[in-house]
């Protein structure tokens, strides 16, 4: 079998008794495309923040590209190649869309020449080199995205965590988004981790599925078959009956 890319073993994150991550356990391959779907609260971004080294774990261990990264913090994993995008993205307002990308180019290289140029790169990549010289706060939430997604990418990671990229996209925008994915699978070979809600993206997407519900992990599998696992299907169902009642 191929060394696993990604390998988190028996993590556990707790906030004051919070048990937000509950043993979890998975692993992915070099350049797989890996769904995590679950419900608002299973502890989605919680596993997205200890595996990018955001939090430290109450217990567990996160193995990246065959190195153990549990102790290394947010600024030291990224060199070594695993990025993550935020649910909620903060670059920074006062800097152009370039300039923001080319924060994430600076991890690869010291040049400011040499950052640009790669900057540039991604956003024609991802379609939005004529934003190059924009503000980013004037862009619309879908573009913004994009920005997100080319910084991210401006680290040049082997793995990239997506944490709720089709959040406020509309179903257009959403099947772009998950066609320019599919490209920097195919392109780049890159191994994604996408989070998700909504089911139906990270269903377009993925080669198999992960799914959480309430801090566990409670199904893993292809697609077409965990959306049909009464385990999911109740974790759901109990979400959207909420959701209908008010
Ligand atoms: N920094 C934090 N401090 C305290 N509780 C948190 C923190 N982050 C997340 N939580 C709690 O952990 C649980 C899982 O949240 P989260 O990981 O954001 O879920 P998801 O991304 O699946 O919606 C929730 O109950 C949330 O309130
Ligand atoms: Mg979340």
């Amino acid at each position: 079998m191929m060394a696993p890319l990604l390998e988190v073993r028996n993590l556990c994150k707790e906030f004051g008794g919070l048990k937000a991550n509950q043993d979890i356990s998975f692993t992915m391959a070099p350049g797989e495309l890996l769904g995590l779907i679950g419900p608002n609260g299973a502890g989605k971004t919680t596993l997205f923040n200890c595996i990018a080294g955001y939090y430290p774990v109450t217990s567990g261990q996160v193995i990246f590209d065959g190195r153990d990264i549990t102790p290394l913090r947010d600024f030291e994993i990224c060199p070594l190649g695993l990025a993550r995008t935020f649910q909620i993205f903060q670059a920074s307002g006062d800097l152009s869309v370039v300039e923001n990308v080319m924060v994430g180019a600076f991890v690869r290289t010291r040049s400011r020449a040499e950052a640009r140029r790669r900057a540039q790169g991604w956003l024609e990549f991802l379609g939005i080199a004529d934003t190059a010289q924009a503000m980013l706060s004037e862009l619309p939430v879908a573009q913004q995205k994009r920005v997100a997604l080319a910084t991210a990418l401006a680290t040049e990671p082997k793995l990239l965590l997506l944490d709720e990229v089709a959040a406020g996209l509309n179903p257009a925008e959403i099947e772009e988004l998950v066609g320019l994915l599919k490209r920097l699978h195919t392109d780049k070979g890159l191994a994604m981790l996408v989070t998700e809600h909504v089911m139906e993206m990270v269903m377009a997407l993925s080669h198999r599925v992960i799914v959480m519900d309430s801090g566990r992990l409670i199904a893993e599998g292809e697609p077409a078959a965990v959306v049909k696992d009464p385990e999911v299907i109740r974790a759901y169902l109990g979400e959207r009956f909420v959701a209908r009642e008010d």
